[in-house]
């Protein structure tokens, strides 16, 4: 796995996170076993949930998937360059100027427009090859995809067309997560309605596919011949009271170190604001990372971490580049402890779902927010040494 850093390279930061390409592995075969004969089309867009876009991909690829999934043109063309040879269906919007792109990179279009197939039966005749596209019906989401009545129309251009390949017809659940399965069945079922089309035409099936991570987990009958989950598949379910039908675990450790320790006198205020101020005497340590690293400024004054096995709460507002932590008068944490935002440390654990409530949020934006600035590094059996 090539680690490429953001940061200056061989300046280790104490500040990373720290992702198990086994636990990666291990979460791919549940979800694989658990839909089977269903096969995955495994989501790694937002830089693969924040695991990594190309480390992933590879190692997904690896796993013989139908195929990869991103949101962007921009994602695609990264995982063809880094040598990515399989499937990729870019699931966003499809912008026409960038047709051409996606026919040099031979990346997937999402069609969900009559208006769209004009420009990309043009660019694949210029450039003398035939554009691999996946038509999106909107059968609930209100997102992307032509609505149900507008399919035929579609579907008519698109199949009339030798420019065109037609692989296959998908859509989007709205709310396979939740506990209610109405709109999820109402959703299945418009889009059964939909590919009707045809076997009304008496023209081969294309493939189809609908599920989500929230989809995986509740309804069975939305497999079809893909499966599109992202989250469970860093090992994090969409909310806590969602069945645990699949057994996944987090892949991912969010690492830090104390980098100050010192008393702070009962009545001095720490942070921006002056937010927060002990009524004791007390200690506290500073750790390297702030808003600008992705750990949200709604943590402050709610969220907690874990240094030496043991939860402390972050006092003050979470500042651009640092947070403060309370440890307490009589600590034993010291200046060099390793401080764990998202993962296990002695017998504490600290999910991404709880990060996520404490923000206001969910974990989807945890993990995609994790910025940039933070290197990955890579651990497990399919890593290479020198990660
Ligand atoms: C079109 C589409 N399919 C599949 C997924 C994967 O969803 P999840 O991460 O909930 O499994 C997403 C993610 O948002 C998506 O936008």
């Amino acid at each position: 796995m090539i680690l490429e850093p953001t940061v200056a390279p061989r300046v280790s930061r104490p500040t990373h996170v720290e992702i198990d390409l086994d636990q990666l592995t291990a979460n791919y075969r549940a979800v694989e076993r658990a839909v089977t004969p269903a096969r995955m089309l495994p989501v790694v867009k937002a830089d693969a949930y924040g695991h990594g876009l190309v480390q992933v991909a590879r190692l997904f690829e690896s796993c013989q998937p139908a195929g990869l999934a991103v949101a962007f043109l921009e994602e695609g063309a990264i995982l063809r360059e880094a040598g990515i040879v399989c499937p990729v269906l870019v699931m966003g919007g499809l912008d026409i100027s960038q047709v051409p792109d996606f026919l040099h990179f031979g990346l997937t279009m999402t069609v969900s427009s009559v208006q769209a197939v004009g420009a990309i039966e043009e660019a694949a005749d210029r450039m003398g090859t035939v554009a691999r596209v996946h038509a999106k019906v909107d059968t609930g989401m209100g997102r992307m995809g032509v609505r149900p009545e507008g399919t035929a129309e579609l579907l008519d251009a698109l199949v009339r067309s030798p420019q065109v390949e037609v692989e296959a017809v998908y859509s989007h659940f709205a709310t396979a997560d939740e506990p209610d399965p109405a709109q999820t069945l109402d959703q299945i079922a418009a889009f059964r309605r939909v590919v009707s089309y045809f076997g009304d035409r008496d023209l081969p099936m294309p493939t189809l596919h609908l599920a989500n991570s929230g989809a995986v987990l509740q309804h069975a009958a939305s497999y079809l011949d893909l499966v599109r989950p992202g989250l469970m598949l860093y090992g994090v379910y969409p909310t806590e009271i969602i069945p645990r039908t699949v057994g996944i675990e987090p892949a991912l450790t969010w690492r830090s170190r104390v980098v100050l320790s010192k008393p702070l006198p009962a009545g001095s205020p720490v942070s921006y604001g002056a937010t927060w101020t002990p009524d004791r005497d007390t200690r506290i340590v500073v750790v390297p990372m702030g808003y600008g690293d992705g750990y949200p400024r709604l943590l402050s004054n709610r969220g907690e971490v874990l240094i030496r096995g043991r939860r402390h709460p972050v006092v003050g507002r979470v500042c651009m580049d640092q947070f403060m932590v309370e440890v307490g008068p009589d600590t034993d944490v010291r200046v060099g402890d390793g401080v764990v935002i998202i993962g296990a440390q002695g017998e504490g654990t600290i999910t991404a779902n709880e990060l996520a409530a404490w923000a206001e949020t969910i974990p989807y934006e945890i993990l995609t927010g994790i910025s940039s600035r933070v290197p990955q590094r890579y651990q497990g059996s399919t890593s290479r040494p020198d990660q």
